[in-house]
């Protein structure tokens, strides 16, 4: 098997047990057992493909490949957990198609001016937790404050961190001494390529995201005996905030885009009216301010949902990253392997978050676009073909090669 059809047959292998924490589906939490026994085969495939692999302060697996001069790596990286059901590719394929690079480069027995370090890392999607990309913010060098936070079974960080010898106030010590560069390949997530019927784009830069915590309190009751005017149903409050949510997003003609993903309404019964009801918030936007401007009348209608209704209405801010574009000469790079290996020039921008937009503050970023059949993701039906994916591996080793002409 190429290394391409490998990379996609290697995602396809860890999207079942004991790579999977749920049954008939995919879905690999940050630090949970179906993590553990993916780093586990990762850092097999790692030292297979000639590179020593080692675990940093915030749990993320980095293999080392060396290079013949004292220089900082360039780093390849993606994430390997996922969302609840979610498909093969998003985040594993691109941590594959580095150990691809490098297994192409060892087989011929070639090292770079530069080091090349694979990084898989922990919580892009922040499916187990309440907050995202805390892994990459370790390795970039601006994790902040590190949330007292627990998962839904009530398994805290701090808990789970204990399990690899870890903890929340050691997570900053993964902080990277540097890097040359960052290159992410990733599965579009979007319909543009396929559209166009190209195999692969040069990512431009990726939108700012913001993501908040929501709790609508009213009072729980019987179903069967409280009169509807003298209800405070939480449930019924917080279906009106979503479809807030929604209409503000619909009138807004830019590429804003507002989500209620997850809901929780307690205590949770039949015959009881919502007492309390959880739910989350995801904003984002090309651009920060209109982004922000958004997110704000979203919580402003909120507010007067929940004052009309009675309600008591809270609500945290749980991530915000704003937009990151990605550099200018590595996007040049990126591009003259693309064209040079058969490929269009195309240059689009990510409406999906990644690494990239934390790793961008301790080194210059690209991404390389994979198509995806019908623009699917975070959803089992992704599918990426393995004839893309060889694509992808022959332009990622361009451009491996162009930035080492750079020192040679
Ligand atoms: C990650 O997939 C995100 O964009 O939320
Ligand atoms: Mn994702
Ligand atoms: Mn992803």
């Amino acid at each position: 098997m190429v290394g391409g059809a490998r990379a996609v047959a290697r995602c396809e292998a860890l999207g079942r047990a004991p790579f999977s924490d749920m049954e008939g589906g995919l879905y690999r939490a940050w630090l949970s057992p179906a993590y553990r026994a993916a780093r586990e085969q990762l850092s097999a495939w790692m030292v297979e493909a000639g590179m020593t692999p080692r675990t940093d302060a915030a749990a993320n697996l980095i293999g080392r490949y060396p290079g013949t001069q004292d220089l900082p790596p360039l780093i390849i990286a993606s994430h390997l957990d996922s969302v609840r059901d979610g498909g093969f590719y998003d985040g594993p394929l691109g941590i594959m198609l580095g150990v691809e690079c490098v297994a192409a480069l060892s087989t011929s027995g070639r090292h770079m001016p530069f080091p090349i370090e694979i990084i898989a890392f922990g919580d892009e999607e922040g499916s187990r937790f309440p907050a995202a990309m805390l892994t990459s913010k370790a390795v970039a060098g601006v994790l902040e404050d590190v949330p007292d936070m627990a998962d839904a079974g009530g398994v805290t960080l701090a808990q789970a961190l204990a399990e690899y010898g870890l903890s929340p106030d050691g997570l900053a010590n993964a902080r990277h001494p540097g890097a040359l560069a960052y290159l992410e390949a990733h599965i579009e997530q979007g319909p543009v390529l396929e559209a166009e019927g190209l195999a692969l784009g040069v990512v431009t830069g990726i939108a700012a995201q913001l993501r908040y915590g929501m709790v609508v309190r009213g009072l729980a009751g019987h179903a069967g005996t409280s009169s509807m005017p003298l209800r405070r149903d939480a449930l019924a409050g917080a279906a009106e905030m979503v479809l807030a949510v929604e209409a503000i997003a619909q009138a807004d003609e830019s590429d804003l885009v507002a989500t209620v993903g997850r809901i929780e309404a307690l205590p949770g019964a039949a015959n009881v009216i919502a007492g309390e009801v959880r739910f989350t918030l995801d904003v984002r936007a090309g651009d920060a301010d209109r982004r922000n401007r958004a997110a704000e009348r979203i919580l402003g209608a909120m507010v007067d949902i929940a004052d009309a209704r009675g309600l008591d209405f809270e609500f945290e801010r749980v991530h915000d990253l704003p937009a990151s574009p990605c550099d200018g000469r590595l996007m040049d790079l990126l591009e003259s392997a693309l064209v040079e290996n058969g490929h269009p020039a195309r240059r689009l921008v990510s409406g999906a978050g990644h690494d990239a937009m934390v790793m961008a503050q301790l080194c210059p970023t690209a991404m390389l676009f994979i198509r995806c059949r019908d623009g699917i993701s975070h959803n089992p039906a992704e599918h990426v073909e393995p004839a893309d994916a060889e694509a992808a591996l022959a332009v990622m080793l361009g451009f491996i090669e162009k930035m080492g002409a750079t020192y040679a």
